[in-house]
């Protein structure tokens, strides 16, 4: 739907302060960002990971007593959807070498590397190969490649920034060593990087970053990046399997505490599969469809943390899920579009953020929950108030992409953001005329399951890569590291994998008595017993879990 009446009069207030802030920009005249000291009191009375009641400690498994979102808890704390006597693991449905749980970017580059090394691979996914939040990124991914104007180093040191210094140096270390020869890879495999016309990779800023370092494909990097490791994954058909529609339900273990495989559930038939493997390497991605606190999501529709689930059962501890990415800039309006990511970029580019007003009032390369926390301030009645309303009572702020044509030329919009201008233009709203009106979003999963630098976790055979796992962000991960992340852990994963299987042995007798202990402990602890995890899907069809989406108070409603 274009913008009614009622907004088009707000927009007029956009462009009345437009040319004046376009020249500021041209001059350098930014508007100030925060300082370091100044940051820490807007995120504790504004991000939504610091409201009281939200939090709670978990009760069972390995990180018992640690502090975490109470959706995130509600999934720990659940039951297993399969009863682990009545089980039968002697014949195995599906024998692999290794297995891989998803089929997003570190599942897919996983399965390559590990194929590559000479290992059978089963990747087993949910939905299809692909359908995962790398194929919906969009803004790019970072590596310091500029030798001489950039270095790992520069973005280490951003990392640990963004990350609020508690990032596990080993993991930063491993990621930003691996970034250049990781976009190498990509580039080698055929990814279509925006370029200039003598072949330079185009680079920009994201927020947070001392250095223009993210390398993009216009708005649909992960769609570019996500196109060519399946294409390439796929032609290994002698080396890699893939089944679509079996999400994993649990983790097996041998009879000495190693991986032995997991058991699938086959939706479209609803029967269970037991996969042998001598190791397995979860790659499940996020849990934006968790919909903490009632945040819309930029999330894909499977998003739902399984794999944290199963492989905590099994005895992974988690960290960093203390804190949840909320990407400042989501669509609030059109409703229809409600949540969906407009990238990061649009502010490398030059657009600001807007109030009610149509004046700035936060810096627009903040790291990414000061950001998003800033805008919360401006659109809450408890913080300034001054957020645009939408027509069904949300609140907003304006992105005024369209002086993003003025600072770069006219047609830049469409050009490089052809993705978002395509989803507007549906609505009757076109991004290079007319700002687009954001707020904050569900958008990643800071922390997860414990892993090294060789993505090994406690359990002999068990890996972890991509957004499942924790710690190289810190409490806060910064733009274009998400698509690093899945490449340069999702390879390290299948080359130790690989690594692994040839010097194991013989697996011993597969079982779930991991399982059935954490259904004791889960009774043991007094919690509620009708919950069930992984949840798979979410569930839209109940009440209770759209009304949940429906009436959060950042919003505030209209008086
Ligand atoms: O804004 C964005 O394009 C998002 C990128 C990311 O999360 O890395």
């Amino acid at each position: 739907m274009p913008y009614p009446e009622q907004l088009k009069k707000l927009i007029e207030k956009v462009v009345s302060t437009r040319s004046a802030r376009v020249e500021r920009k041209k001059k350098n005249e930014e508007f100030p960002a925060l300082k370091l000291e100044e940051r820490d009191p807007v995120l504790r009375n504004f991000h939504p990971d610091f409201i009281e009641g939200t939090r709670r400690e978990i009760k069972v498994g390995p990180s018992k007593g640690y502090s975490i979102s109470n959706e995130m808890v509600d999934i720990l704390e659940a039951k297993s959807r399969v009863s682990p006597d009545l089980v039968d693991l002697t014949q195995p449905d599906y024998e692999t070498d290794v297995l891989v749980i998803g089929a997003g970017g570190a599942g897919t580059a996983a399965a390559i590397l590990a194929a590559e090394n000479g290992t059978k691979v089963l990747i087993a996914t949910k939905l299809r190969h692909g359908d995962a939040n790398t194929m919906m990124a969009e803004g790019g991914i970072q590596a310091a490649d500029k030798v001489g104007k950039d270095s790992p180093y520069y973005h280490y040191l951003d990392i640990l920034g963004g990350g609020h210094f508690v990032n596990d140096p080993e993991l930063v270390y491993t990621m930003v060593s691996n970034a250049p020869d990781a976009l190498r890879w990509l580039e080698g495999l055929g990814t279509n990087f925006s370029k200039f016309e003598d072949g330079r990779m185009k680079t920009m800023h994201g927020g947070g970053t001392c250095r223009k370092r993210m390398h993009y494909a216009a708005d649909i990097t992960g769609a570019e990046i996500m196109k060519t490791i399946r294409d390439e994954a796929r032609n290994h058909t002698d080396m890699i399997d893939v089944i679509e529609f079996c999400p994993a339900v649990e983790i097996v273990l041998d009879d000495s505490g190693r991986c032995a495989g997991a058991i699938l559930y086959n939706l479209e038939t609803s029967e269970y599969h037991y996969v042998r493997a001598k190791a397995v390497i979860i790659a499940t991605g996020g849990s934006g469809r968790l919909h903490i606190q009632g945040f819309m999501t930029t999330n894909h529709y499977g998003a739902t943390a399984d794999g944290l689930v199963i492989a905590y059962r099994a005895g992974v501890p988690i960290s960093f899920l203390h804190t949840v990415q909320y990407h400042p800039t989501g669509v609030v309006f059109p409703e229809q579009a409600e949540g969906i990511l407009i990238t990061e970029k649009f502010r490398g580019a030059g657009a600001n953020v807007l109030n009610v007003h149509g004046e700035q009032f936060v810096y627009e390369r903040e790291p990414r929950d000061v950001e998003a926390a800033c805008i919360i301030r401006e659109c809450s009645p408890k913080g300034r108030g001054n957020g645009v309303p939408t027509p069904t009572g949300k609140f907003g702020v304006w992105l005024d992409s369209p002086m993003i044509d003025m600072l770069k030329g006219e047609g830049t919009v469409k050009k490089e953001f052809p993705g978002k201008s395509i989803l507007f233009r549906r609505f009757g709203i076109d991004i290079s005329k007319e700002p687009m009106l954001i707020h904050p979003t569900l958008h990643y999963q800071n922390g997860g399951l414990d892993i090294n630098n060789r993505c090994e976790t406690n359990i002999p055979g068990l890996y972890a890569a991509g957004e499942v796992a924790g710690g190289i962000h810190g409490e806060n991960r910064l733009m274009g590291n998400s698509l690093l992340d899945v490449i340069v852990f999702g390879r390290i994963a299948g080359e130790r994998a690989t690594e692994y299987i040839n010097g194991m042995g013989e697996l011993g007798k597969p079982g779930l008595e991991h399982v059935k202990r954490y259904n004791e402990e889960v009774e043991a602890a007094n919690i509620e017993q009708d919950r069930i995890a992984p949840m798979l899907l979410p569930d839209y069809s109940n009440p209770e879990v759209r009304e949940k989406q429906l009436t959060k108070d950042y919003f505030g409603t209209l008086s």
